[in-house]
């Protein structure tokens, strides 16, 4: 039994050394390919992979058809939207992912990027405080919880919007901190900060377009430690160039990142790489709960965090 480690950005040392003696002290085969920027290497490595543990490395039809013994992709994290769940299914690949194992990481990413912007990238020059702002939570998943928690040392007054849970759901999450509201348009209009916390589906592409992002207060400032995809770019460039006080900072870089960069330099930033889960921390806790799911799929079939249909 073969567990590939398949990491385009590879995890801290440790986490690869506790992974590898998981699969290991389980009696199976552990191999890696990290840093890799060929696709050929990751199909040549699949080859006779019964299971793989990956990040946001793509995992396409053609990685799946590579790979005919596989059984069980990890994805150690939380958004799969760079795996091919469909093709999965129809080869009878089980697909899981790590749920909540990275969100302490990206959420306090949230606060660095958000306090470098405010103190205007720590230039010298006279900034803004976080303390006793409004922060609207679009989406109310593990990342947004770490969020809310963490904004309560700000002061900051913290407004949840999410599509998929109703508001009595929303009601319990009380113990954040958290005041729930009915509409996106009430969380746009009522927010000085606003965090995206969505994962990539279908029906959350696009959605952050120019008519949300009007309501927002016209010293307003978007963060998007989710998924380029969520909002429309031209719309949002739209918004920049008619608002000289908005600002933009995420953690996934936009297709139009140059030309952000040039005409909005102080208003607009984006890590080189997503770096949100990058800790050693997050590694461990994603890694190992990957490693620990594969031993657990073999050994009970557990198909717990299963993420993909069953055929
Ligand atoms: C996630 O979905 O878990 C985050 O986007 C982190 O992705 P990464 O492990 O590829 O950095």
């Amino acid at each position: 039994m073969k567990v590939l480690l398949a990491t385009g950005k590879p995890f801290a040392t440790k986490a690869v050394e506790e992974i590898q003696q998981i699969i290991e002290s389980a009696g199976y085969l552990f191999e890696k390919l990290e840093s890799y920027t060929d696709k050929s290497l990751l199909l040549d490595a699949v080859r006779d992979a019964n299971a793989l543990i990956i990040r946001s490395d793509i995992v396409d039809r053609e990685v799946l058809e590579a790979a005919p013994n596989l059984k069980v992709v990890v994805r150690a994290g939380s958004g799969y939207d760079n795996v091919d769940l469909e093709t999965a299914t129809n080869r009878d690949v089980c697909v899981m992912n790590t749920p909540g194992q990275n969100a302490n990481a990206v959420a306090e990413l949230v606060f660095g990027m958000m306090i470098y912007m405010q103190r205007n990238q720590f230039d010298g020059s006279v900034g803004r405080e976080l303390f006793n702002k409004r922060l609207g939570l679009y989406a109310f998943g593990n990342v947004a919880k770490m969020v809310a928690r963490i904004a309560r040392g700000f002061n900051m007054t913290v407004n949840a919007y999410s599509p998929t849970l109703t508001h009595d759901d929303l009601r319990k999450e009380g113990e954040y901190g958290v005041y729930t509201v009915y509409s996106n348009r009430e969380l746009f209009m009522n927010s000085d900060f606003l965090s995206l916390h969505m994962p990539l589906l279908e029906e959350t592409r696009n959605c952050v377009g120019y008519e949300l992002l009007s309501l927002m207060p016209l010293d307003g400032v978007l963060i998007n430690t989710a998924r380029k995809e969520l909002l429309v770019e031209d719309d949002l460039m739209r918004i920049m160039e008619e608002r000289p006080r908005f600002k933009y900072i995420t953690d996934v870089m936009p297709d139009s990142h140059e030309e952000f960069q040039a005409r909005f330099p102080k208003r607009y930033f984006s890590t080189p790489k997503k770096m949100g889960a990058q800790t050693a921390e997050a590694n461990i806790n994603a890694g190992l709960a990957a490693a620990g799911q594969i031993v657990s799929y073999f050994r009970k079939g557990d198909e717990q965090y299963r993420v993909n249909n069953k055929t």
